[in-house]
């Protein structure tokens, strides 16, 4: 079962639909046996996820995180153990619907801005969203995490935005590379040095902002509370953080945070300019929501009534999960299903390969929003864009509600049509599923 595979950069994504061929769970080589982390299981199993991800023994990240380790230090994407534990359970009221409500205001601020710059591009033949949805969902993370405005999308703090889709990019790039997986090959290459620059920036910046709250804590009655400022408040009445842990979480949240909203975002709206009636609908149930359609007020309850524009978003979820793959590692031989899982082994697990198999979604490369609509809950398992169990996406409903405010006020504005010719996306995994050839539709203002 096992195939060797040697690239400067291979495509994740190629390479499991080759060996999916064998069965649902394969094991992999990326590389020679000298390659540190170039061995591991792969799956799309039903089962074996379901063992994998409910197991409280097997919380463990792969080693191809390692490479996200300078960046995010230990931060909860990547942390284990009781230092996981403890840090999950600092930041999980942060999450809580109460202080999501208020980042409506930051979602519907930049969104504004989005709006903005988007009305040039009326009638033009092709808009690529892309790097437009890229700095919205920047400027919103940033606000939400750190209480800060980079303006992002005004052209601002270009180096601190640059770092972010520096490190990104550099990362994954590793990750693939039989090459600058070694250490001491990668002090060699470009890539090194652009990285330290980007985490010289990167860091400063988080630390800067740490520093001056700490100086400057937020009133009590200060209703817009960035992530940051409630892990200050948190932190001090439990348990203590230090700079340095406050630092790597609020980095992980801009990581963790921009990228994959992004791509949702984007994937959803090529989805809606390629199925003109979908549209039609989400278009429709705005107007049921809002009296004044075309310049409401969108409140948190709002983007609650959205019901079938949430169906839009899972279904774009199911057929481009953000994070496309994850990976866990066992630490103790494990046992499933008469089969024996050794101790140390990397375990790929192939969401995108999953959300795409037919017994679960009948049509899987077909768009159907409506299959959510009445979804069958007793396979949990089968649609995972944001993982499952006790290392699931902390960050999922903040996700949800920010693409439904963005999308909901480019809808309400503009008809998204396919570009002429068609625009055909080519799948990338970056450290998230993107296009490597942007995402390009055409925009026309509604009347
Ligand atoms: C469409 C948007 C998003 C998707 C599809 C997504 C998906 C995921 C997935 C699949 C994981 C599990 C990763 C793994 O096991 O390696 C994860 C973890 C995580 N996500 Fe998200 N995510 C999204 C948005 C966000 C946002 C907006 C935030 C923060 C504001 C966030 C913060 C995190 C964090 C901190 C973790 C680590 C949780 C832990 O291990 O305890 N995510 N996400």
């Amino acid at each position: 079962m096992a195939e060797f595979i040697f690239a400067e950069y291979c495509d994740i994504l190629d390479v499991a639909k080759k060996n999916f061929s064998y069965g649902n769970t394969v094991t992999l080589r990326f590389g020679p046996d000298i390659c540190p982390i170039r061995k591991g299981l792969v799956t799309q199993d039903y089962n074996l996820i379901q063992f994998i991800l409910n197991s409280r023994k097997l919380i463990k990240k792969s080693e191809n995180y390692i490479f996200l380790k300078k960046w995010l230090g230990n931060g909860l994407l990547i942390s284990d153990g009781d230092y996981w534990k403890r840090h999950r359970k600092i930041l999980t009221p942060a999450f809580h619907f109460e202080i999501l409500k208020n980042f409506v205001e930051v979602f519907e601020a930049a969104g504004d801005v989005l709006m903005e710059k988007l009305q040039k591009y009326d009638e033009v033949a092709t808009v690529d969203l892309d790097i437009l949805i890229t700095l919205y969902t920047l400027d919103v993370i940033c606000e939400t995490a750190m209480g800060t405005k980079i303006n992002a999308q005004s052209g601002q703090n270009i180096a601190y935005v640059e770092s972010v889709r520096n490190m990104c990019k550099t990362v994954i790039e590793r990750a693939f590379s039989p090459i600058k997986v070694f250490d001491q090959l990668y002090w060699l290459t470009g890539d090194y040095y652009k990285q330290q620059k980007a985490l010289k920036i990167l860091h400063g910046f988080t630390l800067n902002v740490i520093n001056s709250k700490k100086d400057n804590p937020v009133r009590n009655d200060e209703k817009k509370t960035a992530f940051l400022d409630l892990l200050l408040k948190f932190s001090q009445k439990d348990d203590v953080l230090s700079i340095s842990e406050l630092r790597e979480e609020v980095d992980t949240f801009m990581f963790e945070g921009h990228d994959t909203t992004a791509s949702g975002i984007c994937f959803a709206l090529y989805c809606l300019a390629d199925h003109p009636e979908v549209q039609e609908k989400v278009f429709q149930e705005q107007k049921e929501i809002f009296e004044d359609w075309k310049n409401p007020e969108t409140t948190y309850s709002d983007l609650q009534k959205m019901k079938y524009l949430e169906c839009v978003l899972k279904e774009t979820l199911r057929l481009y999960p953000s994070v496309p793959v994850i990976g866990r590692y066992t630490t103790e031989e494990m046992n499933f299903d008469g089969y024996v899982i050794p101790k140390n082994t990397n375990i790929v697990i192939f969401i995108y390969g999953l959300h795409r198999n037919p017994d679960y979604f009948p049509e899987p490369e077909e768009f159907k929003p409506e299959r959510f609509e009445n979804f069958n809950n007793s396979l949990p398992f089968s649609n995972i864009p944001f993982s499952a169990g006790p290392r699931n996406c902390i960050g999922q409903k903040f996700a949800m509600l920010e693409m439904k405010s963005v999308i909901s006020k480019i809808v309400r504005q503009f008809e998204i049509k396919p570009t002429v010719p068609r625009h055909e996306v080519q799948l990338s995994p970056e450290t998230v599923l993107k296009s490597g050839n942007g995402v390009k539709v055409t925009l026309k203002k509604r009347n």
